[in-house]
């Protein structure tokens, strides 16, 4: 039986492609049909497709000319590429806190971290829920929103990576919507598009930010004088195979949000009543898209292990515990000499993230009333 993950388009358009074969470099091809809808869904001039959402976040930094010298601004509590990209670009990664309740960044710690090095922020919307972006842009500096894990969540109605300079998504498999691995970035700022483009396009100087507008054609490719790389890049660009299947994702991206928000909010309502499991706060007009329902395991008298334990021996599927803050992973350990994060340090332990993807009413019901008697069982 198919994944009601793979509910649309996607056999069809991959069939388009098999029929049509691969389109010339000067034609849109699904990549671009794939870049005008997601530019057109998330309301900005451009979109550019990746393989990843960790070239993303590189590419982005690149667009923006950092390099050696260069600090940039991130949080410890979140998945490693967003460390990782900072050193891809050659900078060096400096942590802000997180909040106690909102588990992004903070705003306050943010600011104290800037120094006359730092060339841009780049706060994570951890678990869906949109960092404080409007907030950061104040501090005077570019702002990379790291969206990977928020699709349509919002803060006063605008949407999440179309808030800062650049915003940068992941389709990888965990992912509101997913081709494998895959991203993409947005940005309504023509210079910046261009760059991040060329960046991922092997530094291209004939290559648009706009689909189907570069100038390349047959004689140019012909031709032995021809000058191509009028910048230096990567190879970071989508294939047209992941580009299919994504179009048809993005189609059905808003019933993906809603089921996710669906099974977010059922485990939020069954912790209600709980004093010792505090769920990831919504501040006021900020909307969670709920990559995950996460909570801080906020008591003494249960640990993480024995409530994880207690799940599974009552049939749950389990749950997730957060990533290691960046700087304690052993490659990066190196990092944490001055990184300061008393919150993210408290957090991490106690993070209990759980899945919300789940297909069906009753799969969420199973779960959700699974979750309930745990913590019956534990409370007191
Ligand atoms: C917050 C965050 N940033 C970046 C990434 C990197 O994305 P990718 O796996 O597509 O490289 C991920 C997830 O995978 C993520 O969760």
């Amino acid at each position: 039986m198919r994944s009601w993950r793979v509910c649309g388009n996607e056999e069809k358009y991959l069939k388009e492609l098999l029929n049509g074969g691969f389109p010339g470099k000067s034609e849109p091809g699904f990549t671009g049909r794939l870049e005008a809808e997601f530019a057109e869904k998330f309301g900005v001039k451009f979109a550019i497709s990746f393989a990843n959402g960790t070239a993303t976040l590189h590419a982005a930094l690149h667009a923006l000319g950092i390099g050696p010298g260069d600090e940039v601004i991130v949080p410890p509590l979140t998945m490693s590429s967003t460390t990782l990209a900072v050193l891809h670009a050659g900078a060096k990664p400096v942590y802000a806190d997180v909040d106690r309740e909102t588990f992004v960044m903070s705003v306050e710690s943010a600011k104290k971290k800037i120094t006359p090095r730092t060339k841009a922020i780049m706060p994570v919307s951890l678990y869906g829920l949109p960092a404080p972006v409007p907030e950061l842009k104040k501090l005077g500096l570019p702002v990379v929103e790291d969206s990977a894990q928020c699709f349509l969540g919002s803060i006063d109605g605008k949407l999440a990576g179309a808030i800062g300079d650049l915003g940068s998504f992941s389709f990888q498999n965990s992912k509101h919507i997913t081709c494998g691995e895959g991203g993409m970035v947005i940005t309504d700022d023509p210079e910046l598009a261009a760059a991040v483009r060329r960046f991922s396009s092997l530094g291209y100087g004939q290559i648009s930010p706009e689909p189907g507008k570069s100038k390349i054609d047959k004689n140019m490719i012909a031709s032995p004088e021809t000058i191509r790389h009028t910048h230096y890049g990567f190879n970071f660009r989508m294939s047209e195979l992941c580009a299919a299947f994504t179009l048809a994702q993005l189609e059905n991206l808003d019933k993906f949000v809603a089921m996710r928000k669906m099974c977010g909010e059922a485990f939020f309502e069954a912790a209600s009543g709980c004093s010792w499991l505090q769920p990831q706060k919504s501040p006021a007009g900020t909307v969670n898209s709920f990559w995950a329902a996460a909570f801080c395991l906020d008591t003494g008298f249960v640990s993480w292990e024995d409530f994880h334990k207690a799940m599974i021996a009552a049939g749950s599927d389990g749950y997730y515990g957060a990533w290691r803050l960046a700087y304690h992973e052993p490659a990066l350990a190196y990092l944490a000499a001055d990184a300061d994060c008393p919150n993210a340090e408290y957090l991490q332990s106690r993070m209990v993230q759980l899945k919300t993807h789940y297909g069906s009413e009753e799969e969420l019901d199973k779960e959700v009333a699974i979750f309930r008697q745990v913590i019956k069982h534990f409370d007191r």
